[in-house]
C-alpha cells in the first residue's frame, strides 16, 4: 500500500492546494508513482495541473460516494510519475449523501485499498473544513501536513483540526500521525511571521519543518499555467524551498516508519 497523507487545514488560502501539488511534483520527481487525490469541490489542485475535471470519467466525488471506482476516476498529468483524481463541485453536496451512508467515514479508505496499491505515494488536498469529506481524508491517511500561513490567529484555526486528528485516532484511524507542520507564505521583514513562528515552533516543537514557504509571487502565478511552480519556474526561492520541503517530508517518513 502507498503512504498516504492528509494535507488539511480548516482555513483556506493557507497553501494546501499549493503544498500537495508541489511536494507530489518534488516526489514524482525523485521516481516514486504520485497519486493526488483533489477532495475541494473548488478543484484548485486540478486546475493547478491543468487538468481539465471534464476530461475525466468521474471525479472524486463519485469514488466517495461510492458510484465509481477510483481507477475510473483518475488522469495522468503533464507531469512523468503523477496522476491525479480530479474534484467536480458535486462535492459539496457529497456530505448530505455520505450521512446516509454505512461505515461513511471510510469510503474513501476503501476506495484506495482497492485501487492504490501501485502508488508510492498518495496526497488529498482537503477542503477548507472539518467536514465529512475531510473526515474521509483523515481516515484514509497515515499522516497529516498542516500548512500554516503566519497571520493572526493563525494557531486558532488548526486546535480544532488537532482536536479532530485525536478523535479520528481514537475512534477510527489509530496509526493516523502529524507528520508536520509547514510555515508557507513566509516574509520574514513581518514582524508577525516572526511572532507567528515564535509561537507555532513552541507549541509544535519538531513537528514544525525547518523549511519556510517564502511568499514568492512565482508561486502564484504558476497555477493560471496549469503547471506547479516546480515546472513553471525550478530556479525561484518558492520552488527550491518545495524541494528542500520535501527531502524533509521524506526523511522524516524514514523516522516514523522506523518507530
Ligand atoms: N508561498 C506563496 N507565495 C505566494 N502566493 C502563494 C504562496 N502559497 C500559496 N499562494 C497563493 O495563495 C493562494 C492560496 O493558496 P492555496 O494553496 O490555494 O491555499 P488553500 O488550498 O489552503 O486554499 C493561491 O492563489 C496561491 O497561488
Ligand atoms: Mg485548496
Amino acid at each position: 500500500m502507498p503512504r498516504v497523507f492528509a494535507i488539511a487545514n480548516r482555513k483556506g488560502g493557507v497553501g494546501k492546494t499549493t503544498t500537495t501539488v508541489n511536494v507530489a511534483t518534488a516526489m514524482a520527481a525523485t521516481g516514486k508513482k504520485v497519486l493526488v487525490i483533489d477532495l475541494d469541490p473548488q478543484g484548485n489542485a486540478s486546475t493547478s495541473m491543468g487538468v481539465d475535471k471534464k476530461g475525466s470519467m468521474a471525479s472524486s466525488y463519485e469514488v466517495l460516494i461510492g458510484e465509481a471506482k477510483l481507477s475510473q476516476a483518475v488522469v495522468w498529468t503533464e507531469v512523468p510519475n503523477f496522476s491525479i483524481v480530479p474534484s467536480s463541485p458535486d462535492l459539496a453536496g457529497a456530505e448530505i449523501e455520505l450521512v446516509d451512508m454505512d461505515n461513511r467515514e471510510y469510503a474513501l479508505k476503501k476506495a484506495l485499498v482497492k485501487d492504490a496499491v501501485n502508488y508510492d505515494y498518495v496526497l488529498i488536498d482537503c477542503p477548507p473544513s472539518l467536514s465529512l469529506v475531510t473526515i474521509n481524508a483523515l481516515v484514509a491517511a497515515d499522516a497529516v501536513i498542516v500548512p500554516l500561513q503566519c497571520e493572526f490567529l493563525a494557531l486558532e484555526g488548526i486546535t480544532d483540526l488537532i482536536k479532530n486528528i485525536n478523535i479520528i485516532k481514537k475512534k477510527f484511524n489509530p496509526k493516523l500521525a502529524l507528520h508536520g507542520v509547514v510555515l508557507t507564505m513566509y516574509d520574514k521583514r513581518n514582524n508577525l511571521t516572526q511572532m507567528v513562528e515564535d509561537d507555532v515552533r513552541q507549541f509544535f516543537g519538531k513537528k514544525v519543518y525547518n523549511t519556510v514557504i517564502p511568499r514568492n509571487v512565482r508561486i502564484s502565478e504558476a497555477p493560471s499555467h496549469g503547471k506547479p511552480v516546480l515546472i513553471y519556474d525550478f530556479k525561484c526561492p518558492g520552488s527550491q524551498a518545495y524541494i528542500s520541503l520535501t527531502g524533509e517530508v521524506l526523511r522524516r517518513e524514514k523516522e516514523l516508519i522506523a518507530c
